[in-house]
């Protein structure tokens, strides 16, 4: 990817530096300058390594405005990836390499290379004791200095280098300026850009000779339980903190979070302790003992901001109840809801029986609708009871499922047709620390054995939703399973773990003995999936669970936009060796870090290739102007290589709202998307879900509250996507009648076949604040006829549009006039019909 990017940077700014070229052509050449390399003491450096030059060694003048060219990517954002006192080496292949502290003290380093001083290397860290293996005696070291830079003093070190070290130095700050103003472009600046725009013409002619095939999994979803997204969302269950798990520390923010979190205990002299003696399972070692000397005592969860009910809708309740030891006859328990005026809705009886933990079902019916009701469970008679496992699902979940999903989020999901449904995350795979990586089998089995644990994102996941319920609903959807399993490490911001030395972080991978283990689970998780009952263990499982059949999973995930490390290399190509030869049927999908570019990005598809990894995936959160100006981002791709799977992917704006300029980037994108439908095989914008009050992350595809789903129109350019896929691409020919390049880039289409239906499908994007007036000659594809045109369009910053279809008849050459801003799907019936 790199030769031919670097050959792109070149030819893009060669022309467009006339800044630089002044100073190249005023200034005397000196054989040589010093470069100073330093960085900010104020931020510990976390603003990275910057440079400044100067040709007699007093006057210095900064590179690129003081911009950095090398970031330290060790542990926590906030805290940690700190570079202090960084020092330059270099060795006699030319190469630089720059060692930088990690922590005042000097015993843990980090260390990258780089020929050029701009594209560096994968990092590593190491501590003092192996500092003269990692850092050689042979390498020169530059003395350390100080400089005046801009009024200001910093301590750094200096080398003396040719001037063209400079200059590229420059030329490299002016080219990502350059771009960087390319990618700041917006729709709030169309009025000035696109002042005078007139109408624009479109000529598009169909190229069947040219069809190619591509992928007919191309549109799928990211399922993360981020934003509240698995429990208090699309996971149906009622009752927060069920199971009394919730514990201190997971969500500092929120007071009162641990045991007893979302409980209430009522009645005179009643109290509740949470209990840990014989608990119902280990693995959810608490519950709660509630007491009282009088009648009237009641245990009451708020749920997720309430509990809300509809009027004649039925919901499941089950409870774990254990009566105290000296307790011989049954007790009943009262379990009701109470609506938020404090009246009742529904009520049962349950009776529970002496002697140890005791299941108890009932059915409960709203009487009344409410948004905010309670439930309570309140035994009749004065004792003392342990309860956990307190549960309320509606009977109306997902198609049904027991322990399902919230059914009008899950058929919002299911509308967009997704080919493909990846999870549990996103950085919950991989976790916050070792202990945190989420593991599959902590998720399956009788709910009370599931093993809870922390949210990264600062809550708590109950793992009701677990790998089950996931296979379950991409068989119900009709979507491909893509869990992503950790590479073996944790996520490369994980926080290390004070006073050990490069303790915790990324670098605390899984140790190398317990890697068989790990492996032996991944292995486990394909059986559980595809495997025979009656010859494995996990595929028993999953019989017993009620799916004697396989799930099908061809695709697994290993890591997620991780940092190109030592430490997760060694672990990912142990995994995936032993995947590739213990399951050979199963396609590994590899990751290639957090972005479009740079170190983990380069490394990652060094490490692609030497692998054969037969797909990675690659994550970028843009802005719109990204997407408008990268649309030849796959066209240049190396089809002999991994395939793609864009597995996160979403504009950002400043304020980062949902809206028609993002949606439409994104549709603009998807077009060239579809076209590199060879090279990239599965797409999925992220985040998919976030509830209303309890987002870390926007913007998100679909926002919702207890009662109510509201799809972003980034959610409809999905939709309109999913629903519109194709499994072969006819190139077009294109003649736009206006030559300005950005009013160019700002139109696009794509003509897809679906070999399903034999439909013939136009995407048409118009960015523009003017319409398009678009000629299409289908002829080869199609007669024409009745079709369904579907357009979405509005202002750039309306965030409340949604698609309009109509039925429309068009004939093999048609003319359709793209509404300013919109997005439009003509869908007709292909010549073969
Ligand atoms: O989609 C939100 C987060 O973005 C994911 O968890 C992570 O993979 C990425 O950084």
């Amino acid at each position: 990817m790199k030769d031919l990017r670097h050959i792109l940077i070149f030819c893009a700014f060669a022309c467009t530096l006339p800044a630089c070229a002044g100073v190249h052509r005023v200034m005397a050449e000196p054989d040589s300058v010093s470069l100073f390399s330093y960085t900010t003491a104020d931020d510990d450096g976390r603003s990275g390594l910057r440079f400044a030059w100067s040709s007699d060694g007093r006057h210095w003048t900064s590179i690129g405005n003081g911009r950095s060219y090398l970031r330290c990517d060790y542990s926590l954002w906030g805290s940690e990836k700190r570079m202090l006192k960084p020092e330059m080496y270099r060795s006699a292949d030319g190469m630089w390499h720059c060692v930088w502290q990690l922590h005042a003290g000097g015993r843990e380093f980090g260390i990258s290379s780089s020929a050029d001083l701009t594209d560096w290397r994968r990092q590593t860290y190491f501590t003092d004791a192996r500092f003269t293996d990692c850092v050689q005696s042979s390498w020169t070291r530059y003395p350390q200095a100080e400089a005046v830079i801009g009024g200001a003093s910093y301590s750094g070190t200096v080398a003396k280098v040719a001037w063209a070290d400079v200059e590229r130095l420059i030329r490299y700050a002016g080219y990502n300026d350059y771009r960087q103003s390319l990618y700041n472009e917006c729709a709030a600046q169309d009025g000035v850009r696109f002042a005078r725009l007139q109408p624009v013409s479109l000529t598009l002619t169909a190229r069947p000779a040219d069809t190619k095939a591509i992928s007919d999994h191309l549109i799928g979803v990211f399922f993360e339980d981020i934003n509240y997204g698995a429990d208090g969302g699309l996971y149906a269950e009622l009752v927060q903190n069920r199971d009394f798990e919730y514990a201190e520390g997971e969500n500092g923010n929120v007071k009162g979070w641990g045991p007893a979190y979302a409980w209430a205990v009522e009645g005179s002299g009643a109290s509740m302790t949470i209990g840990t003696s014989s608990p119902i399972h280990p693995n959810n070692p608490h519950y709660a003992t509630i007491k009282s000397g009088s009648d009237g005592m009641a245990l009451v969860n708020s749920g997720y901001d309430g509990i809300t009910v509809r009027k004649g809708e039925k919901y499941n309740l089950s409870l774990f109840v254990r009566l105290a030891g000296s307790q011989t006859k049954a007790a009943k328990i009262r379990v009701s809801l109470r609506g938020s005026n404090g009246r009742e809705l529904a009520y049962a009886v349950v009776k529970a029986a002496p002697g140890g933990w005791k299941k108890l079902k009932a059915t409960l019916t709203a009487s009344e609708s409410d948004a905010k009701a309670s439930l309570v469970v309140a035994p009749v008679s004065a004792g003392t009871y342990d309860f956990d496992m307190i549960s309320l699902f509606p009977k109306n979940t997902f198609k049904g499922r027991a322990n399902g999903l919230r059914a009008d989020l899950a058929q919002t999901i299911a509308d967009i047709r997704p080919r493909f449904v990846r999870f549990p995350g996103g950085c919950v795979a991989h976790g916050q620390g070792i202990d945190n990586i989420y593991r599959w089998k902590n998720s399956i089995g009788p709910l009370e054995s599931r093993k809870p644990m922390k949210n990264l994102w600062g809550y708590h996941q109950t793992m009701g939703l677990g790998y089950f319920e996931y296979f379950q609903f991409c068989e119900d959807i009709g979507a491909m399973p893509l869990p992503v399993i950790a590479a073996g490490v944790p996520c490369q911001n994980s926080a290390c773990i004070p006073g050990r030395l490069l303790g915790g972080g990324q670098q605390e991978g899984i140790p190398l003995d317990s890697m068989e283990a790990y492996i032996q689970d991944i292995i486990d998780l394909i059986d559980y999936a595809n495997a025979d009952p009656k010859t494995n263990k996990w595929a028993r499982m999953r019989a017993e669970a009620g799916h004697p059949k396989p799930f099908n999973l061809k695709y697994i995930g290993i890591g997620n936009e991780d940092q190109i490390t030592d430490v997760f290399e060694e672990r990912f190509t142990m995994i995936y060796e032993a995947i590739s030869s213990r399951r050979p049927g199963i396609t590994v999908v590899g990751t290639v870090g957090p972005f479009y570019e740079g170190s983990d990005y380069e490394e990652g598809w060094v490490l692609a290739d030497k692998l054969d990894v037969p797909v990675v995936d690659e994550h970028y959160y843009v802005a719109p102007g990204w997407f408008i100006h990268n649309q030849n981002f796959y066209d240049r791709y190396d089809r002999s290589k991994s395939k793609v799977y864009l597995g996160e992917y979403a504009a950002h704006l400043p304020g980062r709202p949902n809206n028609i300029e993002t949606a439409l980037s994104e549709a603009l994108y998807l077009t060239s998307v579809e076209r590199n439908g060879d090279v990239v095989e599965m797409a999925s914008y992220a985040p998919l879900l976030a509830k209303k009050g309890h987002t870390q992350w926007n913007p998100d595809m679909i926002y919702f509250d207890n009662g109510s789903v509201s799809p972003t129109v980034g959610y409809y350019v999905q939709k309109m996507f999913g629903n519109n896929s194709g499994d072969s691409y006819i190139p077009a020919d294109r003649a736009l009648d206006n030559s300005r390049a950005d009013v160019d880039l700002r139109v696009a289409s794509s003509v897809v076949v679906d070999s399903n239906t034999g439909d013939v499908i136009l995407k048409l994007v118009n960015m523009l604040p003017v319409e398009v007036n678009t000629t299409a000659d289908l002829s080869s594809l199609t007669d024409g006829g009745r079709a369904l045109l579907t357009v979405l369009s509005g202002s750039p910053s309306d965030t409340n549009a949604k698609p309009v279809d109509s039925s429309v008849t068009f004939g093999s050459k048609f003319s359709y006039a793209m509404p300013p801003y919109s997005f439009s799907v003509i869908r007709m019936s292909g010549k073969s019909k």
